[in-house]
This record gives C-alpha cells, structure tokens and sequence, in this order.
C-alpha cells in the first residue's frame, strides 16, 4: 500500500509545490496603459514528455523547470538550462519559427528573463494576450497561475513575487488537443502553439480601473437631436466613495460619479451633435477616465444596431453586410497574426474587396485587428471557438466556452464596429447541443443586449434541390446565419437549380460559401482546382444567394488560403485550405474579381436608395 501511496504522490505535479493565485479579473484597455514589454527573445525548452512539470522520480535534486534551477556544486545534476537552450520571437507561435515544431503539439517551456524596480502604492500585473492552449506561468518559481482557452487575455497580480532587480518569468504552454477543450480535437484550421500574443508588465495604482463600458441607447431612445450613451465603470475593488471622472472633450462631457460599495458607477449621458460610427465615416471620440492615481485614454465610436424583421438597421438605415471570413494568419506565408501590421495588410485586402464587414474565424482575434478594423470601417462578427463536435455534456467544456465569452467580451465590449458575437460554427444538432448552445447565447445576451447573437449553422435541404433551414437555436439567435457549399462539397452542377427556405422573421448573413482553388492553376470551368472552377462556383452561388428573401449579408470562405492539417493533396493543398480569394503568396485568383463586383453592385444599390430617401 505505501508503495502504491508513494507511486500517486510522484505524479502530483511538482509545479504546484510552491503556488500563488494571482489570477486577476482582466485589466481592460490594456493597450492604452503603462506598459514594459517582455515581448522578444525567449529561451524555450521542448518537453515531450512533460519532464519539467511532473516529478515521477522525486530524487533529492530533481528540480522542475519552472525553478530555473543552476548546478550549485560540479556534482549536481540539472538537465536542463534555459540559458543555453534556443529562443525564439514572442509573440509568435512555435510552429513557423521552429522547423522541428511544425507539426507539434505537446508542451513547450519559454524562460525570459527581466530586471525591475518595484515603487510604492503600485501594482504590476503580468498580463498575455493569449496563448495557446493550456498555459502555467511562474514568476521567480512560484506558481501564479493557470489559463485555458487559446485566444482571450489572462492576467496576474505578480506585484508581491517581484525582487528588485532580475527576475524571471516562466511559462509552460501545452497546446495538445483534447475531447474536452474548445475547440475540440477536430477543425480546421493550424494548432499554433505558444505565447501568440502580447506579454506586457502593466503598471496600475492599488486602485484602479478594471473596466467600463460606453454604449450608445437605441435609435427608439433617443429624445430628437439629444442622444443617450450608457456609461458604466468598476473599479479592481467594492471601495465606495472614490470618485471617477469621465470626460469626452468633444462632446462637451466631463461627469464625476462616486463609486458605490461594489466600486462601481453608472450612469445615462445626454450628448447633442454626435457623430455616429459607421463604416463610411468610421468616427471615434477621445475618452479619458480618471480615478485618483489612475488615468485611462480610449477612443470609442457611437452606433446602434438592432433587427427589424428580416433587416439589419445600423444607426436605424437598413445595410448589407459585404463581407468576407478571415482567419488569424500572416498574409506572408502562415503564423499566427499578431499586431497592427498584420491586420493592417489582410483589411487592405478586404477593403480592395469591397467589404464593409469581416468575420473574424473561428475564434476571437487579437486586439490590434479589431482596432484596426474599427479604424479602417470594418463591421465586425466576433466568434467562439465552439467548433464542430464539441463535448456537449461535459460541464466543464461549457464553463470554458462561458469563461471564453466572458473574456471576449470584457476585452472588446467598447469596440463599435463588433455588431454580432457568434456562439459557434456548424455544430451538428442534438438535445444536448441545444442544451449547451441555448445556455450560451442567453449568457451573451445577458453580458451585453447592445450586439446581436448569431452562430453559423447548418442547412437540411427538404427535398434535393429545396434547401430549408431549420434550426432549433433559431430562437435563441437575432440574426440567421448558415454555412452552405453548394458547387463544392455539393451538387457542383446544380446550384442553379436551387430554392431556399429559411423559415424565420430574422434576417439572413450566409457566413460561408466558396470553394478551392490554387492560384495560378488555370483549365476548363469543371476542372477541380483550377481558378476557373472557382470563378464558376461563386458566379453561381452569388446569383443562387441573391434570391434569399432578407439576405441581409455573406461572408465567403475565405480571403485568404491558410493552414490546415487537413489539407493534404500533395501539389495542390500541401497542408492549406485552398478557399482563399488570395493565395497564400498574395496572388488574387479569379474569382475574387467576381464577388468584387458583385459587392460594388450591392454598394451602389445601397447609395441609390439612401439618395431617394
Ligand atoms: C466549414 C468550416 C470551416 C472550414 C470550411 C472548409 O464550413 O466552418 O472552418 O475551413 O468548412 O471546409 O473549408
């Protein structure tokens, strides 16, 4: 028995030996605060076997890796040394950096190393962008803590493990796929593994602001020229009495509010002449925030979006939403998309599209994209992870997609150009499926009732050529959105031929169709791969599309061709979706001139109709 006792006791992860929770909720607005960056040069260590975290053997000088440990004397053993193990660039994932980790998936230690000088009455929060998947972090060998979820922001108070002068911050990334996260084990798209986003020390008072939200009340709120915005602010602690002040120079608002017992205020603005955000005329208003020591700037567009029957109004006119779906990846060859740089380079490309709207695929992208999307005009359909065959049962897996939302939300809530959160994408249905999804969406709705629901569903054609949708979230969802392939996984012939059936008084985006093509390939129009085949295919959905009664918006698969392990015709894929408008090189293929068109077309309908009015 003691020996079987002394066997379980060796597998209790020697990480945990020494373990603080410093997890905090997340700091909102990050970008815009005091920061020193830790981005750079990482030591990393490629641990297969999970060497550094579990100590089978418990020798006497076993160390784990989240020690740093150094010989102390000739004889002592350590087998491993961050300090003359390769690096590699953080943010960045591991996959395109390290020819060895192309295909790997398993945990990977990254050491940095960093010197600081603590100062009184402040906080030091260590705060990631994301990384993927299941991430410990330790700073000066104490466990901080432990993050789930490959594409939100996480953070701790590490202000108490600082030593003034060097210090080390250790961080142990695991992206192996599991039955139980989100995403699940299947989809498609690269497992990009690592600290993929931003590390930032963030300087903030004892007490400061933790998040806020500006939102502007409908259109049916408004009382004539004179317009309503909620505000509402929280502060890191229920401290009453501390008072904050919101200002928005050029709307002549300068309020101060005094924190209730939760440390929260709130409160209805009455503004005259504001300008509203849309994506012709992508307005944003300078707000500054002040609370004792702690000053925060942002800049916030105003809009309303709501459904009327099958219409989506923004700023109370009806739009179409010229779309396209993007994937997280560097327009120059794969690796995750990390910057301002990288959004910068793939909206161009939408924009020479004629979009006004992108979806952001399969999952909540970095900052710095939907900033920038806001800054350039682009509406924008914010997704979870929920993707395919998900572990619908298991309370866990739901409590991370909640904690996914949550984050999603908390990060993006004051961003005017997100107009749909998506709960999910092509989820087969069933009791438990619903269960799962129906319990989400109310959640989203509860989180923020100023943004439309969506998730990408599925078609059930009636009859063969008859495709009706039906969808038991239909009711939890404001906008119906579907993904069809007709001319590609489907009846390439027969579009068409095709009538479509969506059942319900909400409008319609078809958040995918398309089909593969690769660039440069060039043959008879039913020639699989080539980019007449895929000119072909989306002539025909676009005339197919048209005739939907409240087709309200599409965003096709995909701009841009991208990895996938799934993907694996040799001289043809070679491990990418082949759907992009765009080769993985920037070439434009065919078939990106006829959506292009198509949009120019849609647009000029919308400028003729805004002018009779
Ligand atoms: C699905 C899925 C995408 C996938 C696409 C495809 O609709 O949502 O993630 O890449 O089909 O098969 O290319």
């Amino acid at each position: 028995m003691k020996r079987l006792l002394a066997s379980l006791l060796l597998i209790i992860p020697a990480a945990f030996s020494a373990s603080a929770d410093n997890d905090v909720p997340q700091v909102a607005n990050v970008l815009n605060r005091h920061t020193t960056s830790l981005n750079g040069k990482w030591n990393y260590i490629v641990d297969v076997q999970e060497e550094g975290f579990y100590d089978y053997r418990m020798k006497p000088n076993r160390w784990g890796f989240f020690l740093n440990a150094k010989p102390q004397k000739p004889e002592d053993l350590i087998e491993y040394d961050f300090d003359k193990s390769p690096s590699m660039n953080i943010p960045g994932d591991w996959n395109t950096q390290d020819d060895k980790l192309f295909f790997y998936e398993g945990t990977v230690w990254f050491k940095r190393s960093f010197s600081w000088h603590p100062s009184s009455d402040r906080r030091t929060i260590l705060y990631f962008g994301a990384a993927n998947y299941d991430t410990h972090v330790y700073v000066n060998g104490t466990h901080v803590g432990h993050h789930i979820g490959g594409f939100t922001p996480f953070n701790y108070d590490v202000t108490d493990l600082l030593k003034d002068g060097d210090n080390v911050v250790i961080v142990k990334v695991d992206n192996k796929r599991r039955v139980e996260n989100i995403p699940t084990l299947i989809f498609d798209w690269w497992n990009y593994g690592g600290i993929t986003r931003d590390v930032l020390l963030v300087d903030v008072p004892t007490t400061y602001i933790e998040n806020y939200k500006l939102a502007l009340l409908s259109q049916s709120e408004k009382k004539g020229k004179v317009r309503l915005i909620d505000f509402s602010l929280n502060l890191n602690k229920a401290v009453a009495g501390q008072q904050v002040t919101l200002s928005i120079p050029e709307l002549k608002v300068k309020q101060s509010l005094q924190t209730d017992k939760d440390g929260k205020v709130s409160t209805t603005l009455r503004v005259s002449k504001l300008q509203l955000w849309s994506p012709d005329s992508p307005k944003l208003y300078d707000v500054n925030l002040v609370c004792g020591n702690d000053t925060l700037h942002d800049a916030i567009g105003f809009r309303t979006v709501e459904t009327r029957g099958k219409q989506i109004l923004l700023n109370g006119e009806p739009i179409f939403l010229r779309g396209i779906s993007i994937h997280e990846e560097k327009s120059n060859g794969g690796g995750r998309a990390n910057c301002t740089e990288d959004a910068h380079h793939l909206l161009s490309w939408a924009k020479e599209l004629g979009c006004n709207f992108v979806r952001l695929a399969h999952y909540p992208h970095n900052e710095y994209a939907v900033r920038e999307a806001e800054r350039m005009g682009f509406l924008v359909w914010s997704e979870l992870p929920v993707y395919w065959t998900i572990d619908w049962t298991n309370d866990a897996t739901f409590n991370n997609a909640l904690h996914q939302l949550n984050d999603m939300v908390a990060r993006d809530q004051n961003r005017a150009n997100i107009i749909i959160w998506s709960i999910a994408n092509e989820t087969p249905h069933s009791p438990e499926r619903d269960s799962f999804l129906s319990r989400l969406a109310k959640s989203a709705r509860a989180l923020d009732n100023t943004r439309l629901i969506s998730m990408a569903m599925e078609v059930t054609s009636a009859d063969h050529y008859h495709n009706r949708l039906q969808d038991n979230m239909n009711e939890y969802v404001d906008v119906i959105s579907f993904n069809e392939y007709i001319g590609w996984y489907r009846d390439v012939n027969d579009a068409p031929k095709m009538t479509w059936e969506v059942p319900y008084n909400k409008p319609v985006i078809i958040s995918e169709f398309g089909g593969g093509a690769k660039a440069g390939y060039h043959g008879a129009e039913n020639q699989r791969w080539t980019e007449e085949f895929q000119e072909r295919l989306y002539k025909e959905n676009i005339a197919m599309l048209d005739k939907i009664d409240g087709l309200s918006g599409t965003t096709p698969w995909i701009l841009k061709d991208f990895r996938s392990p799934r993907r694996v015709l040799f001289g043809v894929q070679d491990y990418y979706n082949r759907k992009g408008l765009f080769s993985d090189n920037g070439d434009k293929k065919k078939a990106f001139y006829i959506l292009r068109q198509w949009y120019d077309s849609k647009k000029s309908a919308s400028q003729n109709n805004n002018k009779k009015k």
